[in-house]
């Protein structure tokens, strides 16, 4: 190949060694797909109280809606679970509670490919039901109130 200048040759060594290394900076941070819910609908408190009632009606949403892909005890191994490009995470672990109810409703509303939205299929109280349920399959922490102030 013969490049018309040496200014045109310095050129491309540089874009050379510079396009790799901005490259690495950008996918080479750490954690670059966490989904993290805004600090914002993170402080959003849950109206619907926790009891049996919201607990059973959150079951059954669970059950229609939820289940196939992260199983029945949250473990994300429903029968769907394997043909997703990703994998459903796990819902009874004791760190779901490091995340507000804010949170999760702001992650159930919006949705995260293979995940839905259910912003439509789901009414507001709904989807804050669904949040008392899925806090069932999941110990709590001693120290971890339902609703802290802020999402860390
Ligand atoms: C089609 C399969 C599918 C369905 C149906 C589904 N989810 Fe998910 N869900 C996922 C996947 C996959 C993820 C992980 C998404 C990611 O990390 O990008 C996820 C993530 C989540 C998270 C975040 C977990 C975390 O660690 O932060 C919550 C909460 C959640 N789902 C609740 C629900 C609820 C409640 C329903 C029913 C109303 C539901 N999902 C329906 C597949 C599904």
């Amino acid at each position: 190949m013969m490049f018309r200048s040496r200014t045109t040759r310095c050129l491309l060594l540089g874009l050379a060694v510079i396009v790799p290394a901005s490259l690495l900076a950008v996918y080479g941070e750490p954690p670059a797909d966490e989904w993290k819910a805004p600090a914002r609908a993170a402080k959003k408190k849950n109206p619907v109280a926790v009891d049996d009632a919201s607990i059973a009606a959150g079951k059954g949403l669970y059950a229609q809606e939820c289940l196939s892909c992260h199983g029945t005890a949250g473990k994300g191994d429903g029968s769907a679970a394997k043909d997703l490009e990703k994998n459903p995470g796990d819902l009874s672990k004791a760190t779901m509670w490091d995340q507000t109810d804010g949170a999760l409703f702001w992650k159930i509303t919006d949705g995260r490919k293979p995940m839905p939205s259910f912003e439509k299929k789901f009414s507001e109280e709904q989807r804050w039901q669904v949040i008392n349920y899925i806090r069932t399959l999941a110990p709590k922490p001693a120290d971890k109130p339902a609703d802290k102030p802020a999402d860390k």
